[in-house]
């Protein structure tokens, strides 16, 4: 019983009969992930101000400097979240997202949010 209200409460919320992750329902989870994984580093804002950038040996840039907006690739961002920094020579304390490899939407949906730091 409780179960059956549980999943007619997720239909609800995902939009009855849509994709389980329509575009806004990726958006959102990739808001929450945000906020969760990535701002004690990166800050709420992506300026690298997180509050646990203090003890990273190599800080976190500014993901608001137009100039790294302008030459860094949509294809570089996501690599770096899901493969982790080190994938692409930068900071291992930039960890890898390896259940984000199976969630292309949250991944790009992650990318836009950077795109709009
Ligand atoms: C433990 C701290 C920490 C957390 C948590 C963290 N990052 Fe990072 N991140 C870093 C550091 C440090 C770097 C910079 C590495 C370097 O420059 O060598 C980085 C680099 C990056 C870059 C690459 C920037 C560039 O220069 O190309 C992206 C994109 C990124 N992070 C996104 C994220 C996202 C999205 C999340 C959450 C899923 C996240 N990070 C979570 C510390 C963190």
């Amino acid at each position: 019983m409780i179960r059956a209200a549980l999943v007619l409460a997720a239909g609800i919320v995902v939009g009855c009969g849509r994709p389980a992750l329509a575009p806004e329902a990726a958006r959102a989870e990739a808001q929450k992930i945000w906020n969760e994984r990535c701002a004690a580093c990166h800050g709420v804002h992506g300026r690298g101000d997180g509050a646990g950038a203090k003890l990273l040996p190599v800080k976190p840039r500014n993901f608001g400097d137009g100039q790294w907006q302008r030459d860094v690739t949509d294809a570089r961002i996501a690599g770096v979240i899901v493969e982790g920094g080190r994938s692409v020579g930068l900071d291992s304390n930039m960890a890898a997202n390896p259940d984000l490899g199976k969630k292309p939407e949250v991944v790009t949906a992650l990318v836009e949010l950077i795109r709009a730091l």
